[in-house]
């Protein structure tokens, strides 16, 4: 076995054929705009195309029962969504990191008839468990309905073809699917993001697809009838609750599954340290050695503010407007890295993460400002061993 787990399925994200045409950017004639262009590499695989190992070893060394439709068994799903080793010796790398029960609840949902929603505040890694839930059971996460304020009914039933319709009228052919019927039609997962963003009238178009598995086509007199395996994976954030809150006809089709925020400080920087050395290789940055130090300090600093009190539980703190999610101190860290790795020393050193902690604090230019000023000054300089944190900390803040 050659390099880890991880470094194989790394090499999997080239999409490269390896021709290059010198420099030209135009899109030739009958060339498909779709296809990345030669020499081109996929900046973000989907969660299927970058574990397509981890889930093809699942399947091959599956045993247990397996719903209608789906690649693998419930049991299958959540060692992949957790973590673990294979009876064939295939590491299989945890993508989530939380309790057993809330992933053996949501998979277990997918295999009744109700849909699952997923809930938390912001940066509870829901969009990241949809995906890779639905990469598991479907094989395919790209069934994607993205709600916003603008979303329309069309997303989540069907739009037309206009040159078709006008030149033959309305017909199966001049019909354009919504990413919902086509899961409907192949019996596999939809994900809806955000779904408390759609307004209301759109959110419940949604309702007779959950409850009775159909939707309706009545320019064609027509409906598609879902096959076995379909389901519905929606998230929504806790903060967005009451901008478009779910109707009670809607919320009765859903279980909901509540994703916390980490429990504990070393649960938080192993997340960080984590996604951050994958995305670190994914975007092939500079490799920065032992930035373990700067991570705990950064995880330490977003849960103090969060939580409105000091790690030894001495001093209340204010807690600033922003949600200081673990999402963030990843990018926190990620922007440290690449300051570190192309202009530093190769070493992640405060300097390197001090703007981005206080972008990520301030986003209230007064409030927030006045928050991460008292902190500074009544925690980080009394703190011992964090004197180079505070001067950088005190430059960016000018
Ligand atoms: N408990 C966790 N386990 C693993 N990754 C996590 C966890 N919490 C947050 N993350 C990371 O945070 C990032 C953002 O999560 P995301 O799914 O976009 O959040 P949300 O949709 O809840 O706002 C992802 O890269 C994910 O890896
Ligand atoms: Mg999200």
């Amino acid at each position: 076995m050659t390099g880890t787990d991880e470094e194989r399925q790394g090499d999997r994200v080239s999409a490269t054929d390896g021709t290059t045409r010198g420099g030209s950017t135009t899109i030739g004639v009958g060339e498909d705009v779709t296809q990345p262009a030669p020499g081109g590499e996929l900046l973000r695989p989907h969660a299927e195309q970058l574990y397509a190992g981890e889930l093809a070893a699942l399947v091959a060394t599956d045993t247990a029962a397996r719903p209608p439709s789906w690649r693998m068994s419930p049991q299958a799903v959540v060692t992949y969504l957790l973590g673990g080793t294979l009876e064939d010796g295939t590491v299989v790398t945890p993508k989530y990191v939380g309790p057993r029960r809330l992933v053996e609840v949501a998979v277990a949902t997918l295999a009744t008839d109700r849909a699952l929603l997923l809930l938390g505040v912001p940066g509870t890694a829901k969009t990241w468990v949809s995906e890779h839930l639905a990469a598991a059971v479907s094989g395919d996460s790209t069934l994607l309905v993205q709600g916003t304020s603008g979303t329309g009914e069309e997303a989540i039933r069907y739009g037309w073809n206009y040159a078709r319709l006008i030149a033959e009228g309305p017909s199966p052919a001049a019909l354009v699917p919504s990413p919902v019927i086509t899961a409907m039609r192949e019996g596999r997962v939809a994900r809806i993001e955000e779904l408390t963003r759609i307004p209301s009238d759109v959110q419940d178009a949604l309702i007779t697809v959950l409850s009775e598995k159909t939707l309706p086509v009545p320019e064609l007199g027509t409906e598609v009838q879902a096959a076995k395996g379909f389901t519905v994976i929606a998230t929504a954030n806790d903060r967005d609750r009451g901008v478009n809150d779910l109707s009670s006809a809607l919320r009765r089709r859903f279980n909901t599954v509540v994703l916390p925020l980490p429990a504990g400080e070393d649960e938080e920087v192993a997340i960080v340290a984590r996604r951050v050395a994958e995305l670190g290789r994914a975007l092939e940055l500079p490799p920065v050695p032992a930035a373990s130090e700067e991570i705990r300090r950064v995880v330490q600093v977003f849960r103090e503010l969060r939580s409105g009190v000091t790690a030894d539980g001495r001093t209340r703190l204010k807690s600033p407007s922003g949600t200081l999610s673990t999402a963030e101190a990843i990018s926190v860290v990620m922007g440290g890295l690449a300051l570190a790795g192309h202009f530093g020393d190769g070493e992640l050193r405060a300097a390197d993460v001090a703007g981005g902690i206080l972008g990520a604090v301030v986003k209230d230019p007064t409030a927030d400002a006045t928050v991460w000023t008292e902190y500074l000054e009544a925690v980080v300089r009394e703190r011992e061993g964090w004197g180079d944190f505070y001067r950088a900390c005190r430059e960016v803040s000018g």
